[in-house]
């Protein structure tokens, strides 16, 4: 048996060349290696208020950028997190053995809550849910940016803990970042992360920009005051559009500084909004194809659902089981 992949998105803002780099292009390169599930996790997405209409849109348009972005439905399962209700019900399980006090060290629950005016009870628990949809397909590795490494040793934290009160029942998930583009930077400000809810213009590439909007943010990126690449002595803005670079490209450390050292930053710049540009036309094309065939999303992810459940419903019981709660 392969071992499983286990990964998600929520479905909220414009899917960027950060979540690309940092998640989906290794989830299309993993998903012949791997049994994967890819779940669109809308229970996620509303733990911060959410239009109920723009949501609805959003789930169908990132299900749709997943297969544009190649993957392969006969292989990978699809999945709407909310069309799996044993997502929701593992977390209330896994909520009753992870204390309160490691949920509030949660850095990304620290930043999204200082934004809200009353704090949702759902924003704290989001990482139990999330360490829910991992645990309950004995996921073995986890693709994810590094924005999501604390959230990952958590769920390890919250299995052992588990495991150790109730006897060995979740398998340990591995992180897995990619080399390179773990953490793209915003091009207007090089030293926060790339974030699908920053506003600003000039701040993300989003897959489904136009070419000319990618390649003017490009262009207007941030930079430094050197006047060509020192790959010595470069700052963040630089170091960020060489990461995109080189993380569309595969090329080596060696190649890119062989190619680039010296390049002024205008011409760098073209040749990043060149790369990016090719590699995202025929994403885009194959978008267009598929929302022009509603009926073949709807079929996929069924399907993804279909397949998962048993799977889902399995651990379910089992860790009912375990913890004595009543199972037919
Ligand atoms: P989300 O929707 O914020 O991001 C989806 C994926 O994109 C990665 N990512 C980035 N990678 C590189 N650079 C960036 N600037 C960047 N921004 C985002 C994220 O690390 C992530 O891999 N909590 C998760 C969703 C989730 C999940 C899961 C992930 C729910 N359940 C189970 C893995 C396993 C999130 O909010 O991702």
């Amino acid at each position: 048996m392969k071992p499983r992949v286990l990964s998600g998105i929520q479905p909220t803002g414009d899917l960027h060349i950060g979540n690309y780099l940092g998640a989906l292009k290794n989830w299309v390169a993993m998903q012949h290696s791997y049994e994967c599930v890819f779940c669109i996790v809308d229970l996620h997405a509303i733990t911060v208020y959410q239009q109920p209409e723009e949501l609805r849109a959003k789930i169908l348009e990132i299900a749709a950028l997943f297969l544009a972005a190649g993957i392969d439905p006969k292989v990978s399962s699809m999945v709407i997190q909310s069309a799996v209700p044993a997502h929701a019900e593992l977390s209330w399980l896994l909520t009753c053995v992870t204390p309160v006090g490691w949920l509030y060290r949660m850095t990304q629950f620290k930043a999204k809550s200082e934004a809200q005016e009353a704090i949702g009870d759902g924003l704290l628990q989001y990482p139990v849910l999330m360490a829910a949809d991992i645990l309950l397909y004995q996921a073995n590795v986890v693709p994810v940016g590094e924005d999501q490494a604390q959230h990952l040793e958590l769920t390890r934290d919250i299995a052992q803990r588990f495991n150790s009160l109730y006897g060995d029942t979740f398998v340990m998930p591995a992180t897995s970042l990619p080399m390179v583009g773990a953490r793209v930077m915003g091009l207007d400000d090089p030293t926060k992360k790339m974030s699908k809810s920053a506003t600003g213009s000039g701040h993300a590439l989003a897959l489904l920009d136009k070419p000319s909007d990618l390649k003017k943010k490009i262009m207007r990126a941030t930079t430094d005051s050197n006047p060509h690449v020192d790959f010595e002595t470069m700052g963040p803005g630089v170091d960020n559009l060489l990461s995109i670079f080189q993380a569309i490209s595969g090329w080596t450390s060696d190649q890119m500084k062989n190619h680039f050292s010296g390049m002024r930053y205008g011409d760098l710049k073209k040749q990043v909004a060149e790369a990016v540009v090719s590699h995202l036309e025929p994403l885009q094309q194959s978008y267009q194809r598929i929302v022009s065939e509603p009926g073949y999303l709807a079929g996929v992810l069924a399907e993804g659902a279909a397949r998962v459940r048993p799977i889902a419903d399995s651990t379910v019981k089992l860790v009912k089981q375990r913890m004595g709660v009543y199972t037919e």
